[in-house]
């Protein structure tokens, strides 16, 4: 098997350090929020880069950045990676960037090395990987798979904006949506390199892992309808606080979630009306999530779910509706796929181990197309989702090593 060209640490360093100076001022660490002014700087910047490596670079209509290397066998289908570069609020510099970054370093280390493809290579930096305030994960890589749908563009946010009017203030494209469509035909297999994000690899001295599937994540908004009453006047048994059922609500998705070992469960957030401490809330809305690996964990905690807001229906008084959002099945990573890079660690010098993902990855969308693999690197502590969150170059360029040595195993091998 050949050698793939070694990445360059210090290029990685500084096109790392270039990225993270690009985040909101506004916000704590290191946030490029999707759509906002500094996540499309970011992504021109990408695009840039892509060009500097010797890539052809576009930005479709929901924001991807597609660089595309041609391959010298114009009609085999495309081998693609990539990952992400918008970060959550309050976010780290890892997550989603060692993917992109990784796979523009392998492009550039390909060109110093005179390494020439078979199969095209697309590196992709998809859209709001993150989700946002209207309850859509994955929207570039959806929009890819054409699994973005109009109920995910129409999806409002509690103030009542839509996706697609965020997605148009970015100066981009919501009714071209279909073109940014990809066939099946057209790629042979995806292959993302990510962070870890959670604590497995650090704990089991293990420097990388090939992950076995990807967890199964269904959101849920439930709106809690009560009745505005006098704070001061209404007696304590007389009331229909939609605040108080919420919480209770909240409470249950934390029980119900930690009655098993297989899943999570997490409110990030509750909006109430109307805010004032001398008025009964009228009004409640929780927006959360649960995972698992196993649809069939997530099936009885939907129906678990919509028992316990009955229940504080019951107990206060109150209408609550629950409705799901996004619906995303666990994903298991294919086994050729996989193999391949357990293999190409191995030709590297590293032992990976087999890791399941709890976090989402753009990697569940590309699994409509085609098979895929999905290469992680140690977090620090096993943070992530925060500013403190942090792997060492070491093993970013560890890992950008794995994926050139991916691809080129599997540009020889399918
Ligand atoms: C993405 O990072 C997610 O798992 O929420
Ligand atoms: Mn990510
Ligand atoms: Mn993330």
């Amino acid at each position: 098997m050949t050698a793939a060209p070694q990445p360059v640490a210090d290029r990685i360093g500084s096109t790392w350090q270039e990225m993270a100076d690009l985040h909101d001022p506004d916000l704590p660490g290191w946030s490029r929020v999707a759509f906002t002014e500094p996540d499309t700087a970011g992504r021109h910047w990408i695009a840039d880069r892509m060009r500097t490596a010797g890539m052809d670079a576009r930005i479709d209509a929901v924001g991807n950045v597609i660089g595309v290397l041609p391959g010298t066998a114009p009609s085999a289908p495309a081998i693609v990676t990539g990952s992400h570069t918008d970060t959550v609020p309050g976010g780290g510099r890892f997550d989603g960037v060692v993917g992109v970054l990784g796979a523009i370093e392998m492009v550039e280390a390909f060109r110093e090395a005179g390494v020439r493809l078979r199969h095209e290579l697309r590196v992709v930096d998809f859209a709001n990987e993150e989700g946002n305030p209207q309850g859509v994960m994955l929207v570039g890589s959806r929009a890819i798979s054409g699994h973005l749908t109009p109920q995910h563009l129409a999806a409002t946010d509690a103030e009542g904006t839509s996706l697609a009017d965020v997605i148009a203030r970015a100066g981009l494209r919501p009714e071209e949506i279909d073109t940014c469509r990809w066939d099946a035909g057209e790629v042979a297999a995806f292959v993302e390199l990510h962070i870890e994000q959670g604590p497995v690899l650090e704990q089991q001295g293990a420097s990388l892992g090939i992950v076995t599937r990807i967890a199964g994540i269904e959101n849920f908004v439930v709106d809690v309808l009560g009745r505005r009453d006098h704070a001061g006047t209404t007696p304590m048994n007389a009331r229909n606080d939609a605040l108080c059922a919420a919480a209770g609500t909240i409470l249950a998705v934390e029980r119900l979630a930690a009655s098993g070992a297989d899943s999570v469960g997490t409110v990030g957030s509750l909006t109430t009306s109307p805010e004032a401490t001398n008025v009964v809330s009228e009004m409640a809305r929780v927006t959360g999530e649960f995972r698992s690996p196993h649809a069939e964990r997530l099936a009885e905690l939907r129906d678990r779910l919509a028992a316990a807001t009955a229940e504080q229906d019951a107990a206060w008084g109150t209408e609550s509706t629950v409705r799901w959002g996004q619906v995303d099945d666990p994903t298991p990573m294919d086994d050729v796929v996989s193999e391949h890079l357990l293999d190409a660690a191995r030709d590297v010098g590293h032992e990976a181990v087999r890791i399941y993902s709890g976090a989402g990855h753009d990697t569940v969308q590309m699994a409509h197309l085609c098979p895929t693999g999905m290469i992680f690197v140690p977090s620090a502590g096993g943070r992530s989702h925060c500013p403190e969150e942090w792997t060492d170059l070491s093993a970013v360029v560890d890992g950008a090593g794995v994926l050139a040595q991916a691809i080129l195993r599997l540009d020889e091998r399918l």
